[in-house]
């Protein structure tokens, strides 16, 4: 845990009437890292940007920011500042006056603002853009001088509301290397939302991901691609493959009939338990060779790999990635070693989840 933490979340509760949009949300936010919130339309990731700017007020709990409680602080008077989606750029003015604008409301001198401006631009690699109307840049020129104009004032936090979305997909991703880079060399800290896994991972030092209102699972990267929480966050992470198991005893696991060794232990003899196993961990080979046999029912051709899928004899469906090609309808096998092999508890975490949650909503 972070000892000095620039943002933190406690017990945070967001209602809009009757609407419960974020229930019991803890957070601590170091100096200097990029987190990412990550999940599905309407699971609560803009409100908490939105706490974090001051654009609406927490119904419960506490934010704060540099160690100062900051729930009645207006979002003009908070070192932060947002990119937002569309970027809600001024059409009518040119680009040096769009990132001039909060300097000049903050009455700073002339030559200082456009000192500051020079510098985000070449920052931003925009100089020479400064007198161009809005309308005359394209999608990912618009972007950056979101991003300037965000900077200029040089918060402690940026804030990033799916700032890529709009992009295409080889821009995107040279926005992903750009905004880590800068956000590397500026050591401020960034939050950053998307719906995108990839980008997610990519981009991240930690990512939090979000269902409902919730925090379900928090952790680097590395942390939550291989070992998720539960089935949630294993399918939202990635392509995987899940399926029911019982764990046998420490190191041993049973799963579609048969048994396996594994790297799991501490978890009681004969608890069902779920399994994800990655589509690239698995090795097609012959049924023979194989520790599992599927039938392969579908193969689609990606560019990198092949993605198979195929059934067990139980009806689990697989998928595995794939250099070498499979025929429709034969049987192969499926090789993957024990460490492959990531085990969930599945009650146990959720309701360990929502216990904790009724602990805090009873205090
Ligand atoms: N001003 C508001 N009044 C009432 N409900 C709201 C308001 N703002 C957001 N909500 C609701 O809060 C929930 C969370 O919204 P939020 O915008 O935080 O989601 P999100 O995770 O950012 O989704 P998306 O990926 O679609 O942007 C949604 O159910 C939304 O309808
Ligand atoms: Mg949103």
């Amino acid at each position: 845990m972070p000892e000095n933490p620039i943002i933190t979340f406690e017990n945070v509760k967001k209602q809009y009437e009757e609407d419960v949009v974020l229930k019991n949300i803890n957070l601590k936010l170091e100096r200097g890292k990029f987190y990412t919130l990550l999940g599905p339309s309407g699971c609560g990731k803009t409100t908490i940007l939105n706490l974090i700017a001051g654009f609406t007020e927490v119904t419960e709990g506490t934010v704060t920011i540099n160690g100062e409680k900051v729930n009645d602080v207006p979002p003009n008077k908070r070192t932060v500042n947002t990119v937002f989606q569309d970027y809600a750029l001024f059409p009518h003015m040119n680009v040096f006056e769009n990132i001039a604008f909060g300097l000049r409301i903050k009455k700073m001198d002339t030559k200082t603002i456009e000192e500051k401006v020079a510098s985000v631009l070449k920052m931003m690699r925009l100089s020479g853009y400064e007198n161009r109307a809005i309308s005359e840049m394209s999608g990912g020129q618009r972007q950056r001088v979101a991003i300037a104009r965000a900077l200029v004032n040089e918060p402690d936090v940026l804030l990033l509301d799916e700032p890529l979305s709009a992009l295409d997909l080889k821009l995107r991703t040279d926005m992903q290397y750009e905004l880590r880079e800068l956000q590397q060399r500026l050591g401020i800290t960034f939050v950053f939302v998307t719906h995108d896994q990839e980008e997610a991972l990519a981009m991240s030092d930690e990512i939090f991901v979000m269902k409902d209102g919730k925090i379900v699972q928090s952790g680097t990267p590395v942390d939550i691609y291989d070992e998720p929480i539960n089935r949630y966050v294993a399918d939202f992470i990635g392509e995987s493959n899940i399926v029911e198991a019982t764990m046998i005893q420490d190191y041993e696991i049973s799963f579609v009939g048969r048994t396996f060794e594994c790297v799991d232990a501490g978890i009681a003899a004969n608890e069902r338990v779920e399994v994800v196993i990655r589509p690239e961990d698995l090795v097609l080979t012959t049924p023979e060779k194989g520790k599992l046999t599927v039938k392969v029912d579908t193969q689609l051709f990606r560019g990198v790999h092949y993605e198979i899928i195929g059934y067990d004899s139980e009806g689990n469906e697989w998928m595995v990635h794939s250099t070498k090609k499979a025929t429709v309808g034969e049987m192969v096998g499926l090789f993957f070693n024990p460490e492959d092999i990531h085990v969930m508890r599945i009650g146990e975490t959720e309701k360990e989840f929502d216990a904790r949650l009724e602990s805090y909503e009873e205090e």
